[in-house]
């Protein structure tokens, strides 16, 4: 029970790797807030957590951002543990990438990342803890990954300069990087047949030494870890959760 009345607020809590953050979250006593774009999802994974409250909230959007720290200021009162996890993918090597693509992923990926940490910010205090979701995708080299590799590069800088910004408030900011995990973002890729995604399946999956793509709740206990009082000594890590992909890959 890490997590006893700690108020959480997950960003890209309706799917993936955010939704079973969230879920482990609430079993250790949080009380979990959660966001995403889709209504639907985002009540149906609500409704599945204890206590849990979920809230539209575009990532991208930063005065919907300002809405959304408004309502949980008023709500809640402050923030313990803030998981910026909201992502988006889209492949396109640098013959085929538009602006509106590159766009679409860095106002999310990167932009919407950065501001919703200073958003919440004044909603948190000593004690509190950032994680937030990169990628290895940020780190190796994939071909067409242009626009969200260096989106998540990016995140993983900006991270620790957050970190340095905010070490003397005794607020921690870490990030975790997965490798290919088994969600739905691997679907959601603009343009890309069924067939496509099924190669980009295996092509990823023999990129791992384990031979396997992760779990969702994999990825959840390094961020529950990096978020708990466990890690009362860690800010400024990158921690990749990947099957050994980054480094023996
Ligand atoms: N799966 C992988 O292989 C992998 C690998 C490395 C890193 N990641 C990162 O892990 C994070 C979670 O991805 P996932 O794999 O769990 O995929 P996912 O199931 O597609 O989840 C993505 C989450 O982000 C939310 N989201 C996307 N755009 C948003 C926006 N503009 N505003 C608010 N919420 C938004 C989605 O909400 P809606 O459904 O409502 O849009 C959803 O909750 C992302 O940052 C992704 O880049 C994933």
């Amino acid at each position: 029970m890490r997590f006893r009345d700690k108020v959480i607020l997950v960003l890209g809590g309706n799917s993936g790797i955010g939704l079973a953050s969230a879920h482990a979250f609430a079993e250790e006593g949080g009380v979990v807030r959660i966001t995403g774009r889709d209504q639907a999802t985002i009540n149906e994974a609500a409704a599945s957590i204890e206590g849990a409250k979920g809230y539209r909230a575009d990532m991208s959007d930063l005065s919907a951002m300002d809405d959304l720290i408004d309502t949980i200021r008023a709500e809640d009162g402050r923030i313990d543990v803030l998981f910026v996890n909201a992502g988006v993918g889209g492949f396109a090597p640098i013959r085929d990438l538009t602006p509106e693509a590159w766009d679409t992923i860095h106002n999310v990926n990167l932009r919407g990342a950065i501001f919703a940490i200073q958003k919440a910010l004044p909603l948190m205090g000593k004690g509190g803890s950032i994680v937030v979701t990169g990628s290895i995708g940020g780190h190796g080299v994939l071909p067409g990954n242009i626009a969200y590799g260096a989106a998540k590069a990016g995140l993983a800088m900006a991270v620790k300069i957050i970190a340095a910004e905010l070490v003397g408030e005794g607020i921690r900011v870490n990030i975790v990087s997965p490798g290919p995990i088994d969600t739905p973002i691997i679907n959601r890729n603009p343009g890309m047949t069924d067939d496509a995604v099924d190669a980009l399946r295996q092509q990823m999956i023999a990129a791992v030494p384990m031979h396997r793509m992760g779990q969702a709740e994999e990825v959840a206990k390094a961020v529950l870890f990096l978020a708990s009082d466990d890690a009362s000594f860690i800010t400024a890590a990158n921690l990749f959760v990947d099957g050994g992909a980054l480094e023996l890959g």
